[in-house]
Formats: C-alpha cells, structure tokens, sequence
C-alpha cells in the first residue's frame, strides 16, 4: 500500500525524522484556516499517490492564507496523471538553501536491501539516474544489519555529500532506515531531503510504501492508513469475504483452487480467447483449499458484480479438497445467489473424486452449468460464450 505524503509526514515524525508543520485541508477555506494557524509563508501540496506533483501545478508557495487560498483552488480538482486531487496538505515553509535525495527500498531481485542517495536531489532526480548515474550512489544494505551510524555515513560519502553535511545526513538516514523496519515498508523515499538557510536538515517530502503481507498480524494499525475510497470496489468486496481476488480487464470470470492453477488458467483462457474476438480474464480468484459453499458463493457473487463479466470458467482440482464438496458448493452457491446469478458458469473438476462430483452437477441440471472435461476444453468454452 502506498501512503500519501501526510501519513508518510505523520510517520516520519512518529519515528523523530525532522519535518515541518503540515495540515491536511479538503477545501479552499480550510486551506485558508490551515494557513492562518500556520502563520508566514505556507506551501499547499496535492495529495495524491502518484509522482511529479511540483511539475504538475500540484505544489504552490503562498506568502498569506488569502494565496493559500487561491492555490489551493487551482489544486483541488487538478488532474495529475489521472488522480485526481480531493485532498491538499498546507505544510510551513521552508527556506531550502539546498535538495538531496535518499531512500531505501527492497531489492527484491538482489534479495536485499538498496539505498540511493545523492548530495543533488530535487525534482530532477529521474534525469539524474540517466543522465549522470554516478552522481546517484546506490550502496546495497544487509538486511539483518541495517542502516546503522556507520552504515549512514557510508551512504552519505558515496551520494557525495561533503565532511560536515554527510554526518547531519546520516543521523537522519538512521532514523529513515528505522521507519522503513519499524512499519515494515517496502520503500522509504525522501526527495527533497533539505538544508536549510538556518542549517537544518528536514525531510520536505516523503514516500512510503508498506508491505501488505505485514498489515494483518504485525501491523493492525495500518488499516486506517488504507484509502477505502480509491479502492476498487470488487476488490474490496472480495477482501471482506476474504477472498484473494484481484480485478483484471477483461470478460471471462475466473475461480480456482491455488495461485499456481488460476495462474495457469489465466494464461490458457487468454490463448483461448484469441479464437473468441480476443476475449480475456476478468480477474484472478483463488478460493484456496476450503472450497465450502459459503466460499463459492461469495466468489461467485464477486465476479458476478463485475459488469464486464460475460462467463465465469470455474477450475478446480481437487486434492485434499475432494470434487464432491466443490460440486456441492456449486449447486449451493447458485441456490444461494437465486436469480442474481445470470452468467453461463463453465466447470472443470479433476482430480479427487472427480467422478462423484461431476455426477452430481450432472444430477443438479443447472441451465447455467456446462461441464468440461479438460481446461483446455473449459477455457474454449468459457471464451466462446464471453464472445457470444
Ligand atoms: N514545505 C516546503 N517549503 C518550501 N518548499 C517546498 C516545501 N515543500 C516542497 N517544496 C518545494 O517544492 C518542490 C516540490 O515538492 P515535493 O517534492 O513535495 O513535490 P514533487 O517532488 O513534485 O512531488 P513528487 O515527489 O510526488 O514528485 C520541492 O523540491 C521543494 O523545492
Ligand atoms: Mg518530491
């Protein structure tokens, strides 16, 4: 989950990193409020979760809260590459002497951990990374080490920044790399990092991105970080039930047993749907090894509440699941649902006791209901009556 730069601030100050004053406003007049409280010059910020907001008209100095005011009316409602922006933060100026950059991020494909920094950050640090790569020190960091003070340092002589500077720098560094454990975050961005006419060293931006692998048990907390209403509604839907569901663009509904099955599935019923005027999978649905009724239905309901949904290709093989229970789950789940399911459903069980079960989908003649007796077979199927 990414987090907006107002959560990133809280928790950066949570964990004594140095940041200014900020106060989050959803209207010109509590822009102007915030300003006022505030007091001297204010910067209002868009907050949305994407990048290059400065560029963007996104971020504006205001010397007064009547400014405050007009900026945050230019703001409010701007498109910034597709998001759009409903929320501002007024944040107190600062007088930048001097931008840097720093983060810390996992390095999934080097199994570890990575720090880039540079003593020249700012809004240009993408054309930076192509233009003057050296200039961007990018210092891998052991995991069961960390970021300790002479990890820091080492950070902050390799991003170039001079003897005085690079030990201020790396105070902070440490109290970063502390956030990103301490939540549990994936990455911890901040740029600009800045000095300012006074000597301080203040992070003016933050990004964060949190593991949702570690939401449930290690951080309940995080919950209240998610944003319900950019959700996908499905998705959402389908988390409440909890469900593994992640919404897709296409038209064939899609529900199987292990991620490695709807994987595979996913990938045949494409191939498939290129003989079917280029039908694809609407989503990725795995109900896991419990495939009671209750389970069924709740998936089914799911993908059926997905107006792009055409046909849904049901996929199970049963192991310690046996194919009589996800059989019976079928006849229940569209029991269930009555007239709410209207979309022809393509099942294809193998498998444990995969004879019992199909014997009794056949006994149930559901009109909806086609069997297939391979996935081949089901993803076809399946495609031809999306494309019908
Ligand atoms: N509180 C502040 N006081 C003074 N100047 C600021 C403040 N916040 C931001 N700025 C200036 O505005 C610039 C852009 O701000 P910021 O980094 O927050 O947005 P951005 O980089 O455009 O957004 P993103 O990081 O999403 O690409 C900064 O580089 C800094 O020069
Ligand atoms: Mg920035």
């Amino acid at each position: 989950m990414d987090l907006y730069e107002y959560q990133a601030r809280d928790l950066f100050e949570k964990y004594g990193v140095p940041v200014l004053a900020g106060i989050v406003a959803d209207t010109p007049e509590e822009v102007k409020a915030a300003a006022e409280k505030l007091g001297g010059v204010v910067v209002v910020k868009a907050q949305v979760k994407t990048g290059g907001r400065g560029k963007a008209g996104g971020v504006k100095v205001a010397k007064n809260p009547d400014e405050a005011y007009e900026a945050a009316k230019a703001i409010l409602g701007l498109n910034i590459k597709g998001h759009v922006v409903k929320r501002v933060m007024v944040a107190a100026g600062a007088r930048i002497a001097r931008e840097f950059y720093f983060s810390v991020l996992l390095d999934r494909s080097n199994r570890s951990y990575l720090s880039l920094a540079s003593v020249e950050g700012g809004m240009e640090i993408e054309q930076l990374a192509v233009e003057k790569p050296e200039a961007l020190a990018r210092v891998e960091v052991n995991p069961l080490e960390g970021i300790t003070p002479e990890k820091a340092l080492e950070i902050a002589k390799a991003g170039n920044f001079e003897p005085g500077l690079a030990e201020k720098v790396a105070d902070v560094f440490v109290k970063l790399y502390e956030v990103y454990k301490g939540e549990d975050a994936t990455l911890v961005e901040v740029n600009p990092l800045v000095q300012t006419e006074e000597g301080d060293i203040i992070a003016l931006d933050g990004k964060v991105t949190l593991d949702d692998n570690a939401s449930e048990v290690r951080h309940p907390e995080h919950e209240e970080l998610a944003d319900k209403a950019t959700e996908n509604p499905l998705e959402a839907k389908a988390k409440e039930s909890g469900l593994n569901y992640v919404k897709l663009d296409g038209q064939v509904g899609i529900i199987g047993n292990g991620a490695g099955l709807v994987m595979s599935t996913l990938d045949v019923v494409a191939y498939a749907g290129e003989n079917h005027g280029g039908v694809k999978p609407a989503n990725f649905l795995d109900i896991g090894g419990g495939a009671n009724a209750q389970v069924m239905a709740s998936g089914l309901d799911v993908i059926l509440g997905d107006e792009q949904v055409k046909s849904v290709f049901v996929n199970v093989f049963g192991g310690i699941t046996s194919c009589v229970a996800v059989a019976e789950g079928i006849v229940k789940a569209l029991e269930i649902l009555g007239d709410t399911a209207t979309k022809p459903l393509v099942v294809r069980l193998d498998g444990n006791q995969v004879e019992e079960g199909r014997a009794i989908l056949q006994a149930a003649a559901h009109p909806l209901v086609t069997l297939a007796a391979t996935m081949d077979e089901g993803a076809d199927k399946a495609a031809e009556l999306a494309n019908a």
